[in-house]
């Protein structure tokens, strides 16, 4: 098997190997295992210096037992090793070991009395490897069954639900330094209790002092009826969260300090409060006018064209 591989290839190709199981196995986060642990470089070198030493060892162990060797044996020797590999006695023994296959010559001896007009039988043993592998499956079989239909370990479902575990938390990950992608074009209301709930954890932690903790209004104004300064539906209070309110009007821009998808969140949280009639609400902006319907708006859509209903009554 030494022969077969070069030293030159033999020995980085065992470096790769345990350099590939190693960065495999360790969980080192972005950077490579071995310079986040020192000690794992530290084993590279140990590594490396060990697979030198045991080729030196080899070669010596080699060299001395050639001389060792009875003339005529080292003239058998090297006759050997100019003779290709598949040729050479100690790589016959070797495959022999693989598959115990009978050389021509020897058939007699497992030659069946059966004959089919004149095709014969040979009595051969099945191949070891094909015997390892079979009985290799019985006893996967085996661990199998004590392991998944005796004790229970653990089902499909369950590895399912592992997984998807293992997924949220990895999207959650990504999702704390990924760039916040949320804009006004693509901003929609969210419904789900869990966005609602966190936009109202932001709405309190930011907004309360202008807009009291009912949204009823008090620097900032009544968030919670429908007339709006600077237009309702979730793309403008989106927008206003965003960007601000009117120049000089206390109202800052809030996408420096929160992210736009939580901005989304807490728009969503603001327009959930729509209609609750609050105690004490600031009453309606001289300003402010009564927000209908979503595509009216010039600042959601601007190329919407007005269609006049010429049927409708004045
Ligand atoms: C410093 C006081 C202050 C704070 C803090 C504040 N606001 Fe305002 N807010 C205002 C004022 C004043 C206006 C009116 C702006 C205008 O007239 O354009 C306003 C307007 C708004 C409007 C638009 C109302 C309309 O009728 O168009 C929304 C929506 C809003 N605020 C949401 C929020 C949210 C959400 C927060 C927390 C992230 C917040 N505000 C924090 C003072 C504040």
């Amino acid at each position: 098997m030494r022969k077969l591989i070069p030293i030159y290839v033999r020995i980085p190709l065992l470096y790769a190997i345990m350099f590939a199981v190693l960065e495999y196995f360790i969980d080192s986060g972005d950077r490579p295992a071995f310079i986040k642990y020192p000690i794992v470089a530290l084993f590279h070198i140990v590594f490396i210096f060990l697979l030198i030493a045991i080729e030196v060892v080899l070669n010596s162990v080699e060299k001395v037992s050639y001389h060792l060797l009875s003339p005529e044996e080292k003239v058998q020797y090297d006759l050997e090793q100019t003779k290709p590999i598949a040729q050479q006695e100690a790589f016959k023994r070797w495959m022999n070991k693989f598959t115990a296959s009978k050389s021509i010559h020897e058939e007699a001896d497992v030659l069946l009395d059966h004959d089919y007009d004149g095709i014969k039988e040979l009595d051969n043993v099945l191949p070891p490897w094909w015997v390892g592998l079979f009985y290799g499956t019985i006893i996967f079989a085996l661990v199998y069954l004590v392991r998944f239909h005796i004790m229970d370990e653990y089902n499909q479902d369950q590895e399912f639900a592992t997984e998807m575990q293992v997924a949220d938390k990895a999207v959650e990950e990504y999702m704390k330094t990924a760039p916040d992608v949320m804009d006004k074009d693509k901003v929609t209301l969210l419904t789900d209790a869990s966005a609602i709930a966190e936009g109202k954890t932001l709405f309190d932690a930011n907004c309360v002092a202008c807009h009291k903790a009912d949204a009823g209004g008090a620097i900032g104004p009544n968030l919670t009826d429908k007339f709006w300064i600077n237009g309702g539906g979730i793309k403008n209070v989106f927008n206003t969260i965003m960007e601000g309110g009117r120049p000089g009007k206390g109202m800052i821009p809030w996408k420096d300090q929160i992210k736009p998808t939580q901005i989304q969140k807490i728009a969503s949280y603001v327009l959930s409060l729509q209609g609750t009639n609050p105690k004490d609400a600031k009453p309606v902006e001289p300003e402010a006018k009564e927000w209908k319907d979503e595509a009216t708006v010039p600042s959601a859509d601007k190329t919407a064209t007005v269609v006049v209903d010429s049927t409708a009554k004045k």
